[in-house]
């Protein structure tokens, strides 16, 4: 039978990091994956041109039911060893907006990075192989592939979650973590379109394909990035960022003129021109569709020398604290990230171990550990993927 010091299921971000770095310590590492191709989601990600850390990455960035746990192994695998070992690889890069870095020119180059990095490591690497069973062994584990049984003293499940399955998101490690008694934090769609009733849809359905910069809340939770009007509800960095936070039955307010005092804003245009109506005086603000909808949505007509303090106080409200109940998500369909997953407790911090089963690791999106957009979530699979990497 063949046998490695370490098996890592999943090429993708956090498991390829993981093999790397085993690989570079002089472990004999086999990652298989049962894609056709390493790093599918690296490719798509950021565009094509992956957007593959952020800057200004801080344990606040992340979403997990232990907010503490991922500060040990962000703090001792930074952007900025990311950033290091892209430029060792002559891989050019600028920030696009907010701290976030893509490449300039292709995720692909992320990609061939990590396996030239596999390969000096002398990682082994196969693909289109699916596990059928692993079994525990006094030495660590046996998996049954479709060729044959391999043995591995440590076994790290970077299998990510469950987003996006026509891409191969399987839910592998869930069922890895039951056969284990590894508890899970249900996962959930995160980073994902949000979608209403159909009355709403049908208001909204003009406005497909607008986008605004708003500041979008739910509780004392905000982002102020791009919003954008689709036909089957909202999405856009904001509401992508928001959905992470949201849950069914709960409302979000949205200020649409985020820079802007509307109160003051609208008086100022009323003492200046009161005989301007008040759609076309929003216009100046907002997108047109967009005041439309406002001026349909509280019933506000004429000029606005016309308009009362009831009327005045309407518009303010639609405009910067436009109250709005999603009814669902667009689902792991479209979400970029899954929510949940490996419960953290039963994980060590410093090197993503399972207390309880010697040898067994999970990294990447399959822990509870969801990073917000913007490069947060490929720090967070290197970051892992490393801390395991150094310990198997
Ligand atoms: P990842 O999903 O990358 O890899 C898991 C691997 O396991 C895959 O190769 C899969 O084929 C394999 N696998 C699954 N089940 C298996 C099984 N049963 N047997 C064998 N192999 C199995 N993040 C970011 O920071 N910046 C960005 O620009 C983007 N952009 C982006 C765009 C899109 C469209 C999506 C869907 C996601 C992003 N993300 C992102 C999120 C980012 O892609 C994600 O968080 C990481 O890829 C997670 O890395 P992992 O290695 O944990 O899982």
């Amino acid at each position: 039978m063949r046998s490695f010091d370490v098996i890592v299921i999943g090429a993708g971000a956090a498991g390829m990091m993981c093999a790397a770095t085993a690989g570079q310590r002089g472990r004999s590492v086999l990652i298989i994956d049962h894609a056709e191709a390493p790093g599918k989601k690296i490719r798509i990600s950021g565009g094509g041109r992956c957007n593959f850390t952020n800057i200004h990455t801080t344990p606040q960035s992340f979403l997990s039911q232990n907010p503490k746990f991922a500060i040990s192994a962000l703090r001792r695998y930074r952007p900025a060893d990311f950033i290091a070992l892209v430029e060792r690889h002559g891989i050019a890069y600028h920030e696009k907006t907010l701290g976030q870095l893509f490449c300039d020119g292709s995720a692909r180059q992320v990609i061939d990075m990590l396996l030239e990095e596999m390969r000096i490591g002398g990682v082994t690497l196969e693909l289109g192989s699916s596990v059928e069973s692993i079994e525990p062994t006094d030495s660590g584990f046996v998996l049954r592939l479709p060729d044959g049984p391999v043995a591995g003293a440590s076994l790290v499940i970077a299998t990510g979650g469950k987003s996006i399955p026509k891409m191969g998101a399987t839910g592998f490690a869930y069922q890895v973590a039951a056969q284990f008694g590894v508890p899970v934090v249900e996962p959930r769609p995160g980073l994902v379109p949000l979608t209403f009733e159909p009355g709403m849809l049908e208001r909204l359905r003009p406005l497909a394909g607008v986008s605004v910069d708003a500041r979008v809340c739910h509780g004392k939770t905000a982002f102020r990035e791009g919003l954008l009007f689709t036909h089957r509800g909202l999405s856009g960095p904001s509401i992508l960022q928001i959905s992470s936070y949201w849950r069914e039955g709960d409302a979000l307010a949205v200020d649409l003129a985020p820079r802007t005092d509307t109160g003051q804003w609208l008086a100022e245009a009323r003492a200046r021109n009161g005989r301007q109506s008040i759609l076309n005086a929003l216009s100046e603000l907002l997108p047109r569709r967009v005041a439309e909808l406002v001026v349909t949505e509280t019933g506000v007509s004429g000029n606005l020398a016309d308009m009362d303090r009831k009327a005045m106080e309407a518009i303010i409200a639609a405009v910067s604290g436009w109250r709005i109940k999603p009814v669902g998500s667009e689902g792991y369909r479209t979400a970029e990230v899954t929510l949940g997953g490996i419960d953290t407790a039963a994980l060590s911090s410093t090197d993503m171990r399972v207390k309880a089963v010697p040898g067994l690791y999970f990294i990447g999106e399959a822990v509870d550990v969801t990073g917000w957009l913007g490069g947060y979530n490929f720090q967070w699979a290197w970051a892992s993927g490393r801390a395991a990497g150094l310990a198997v």
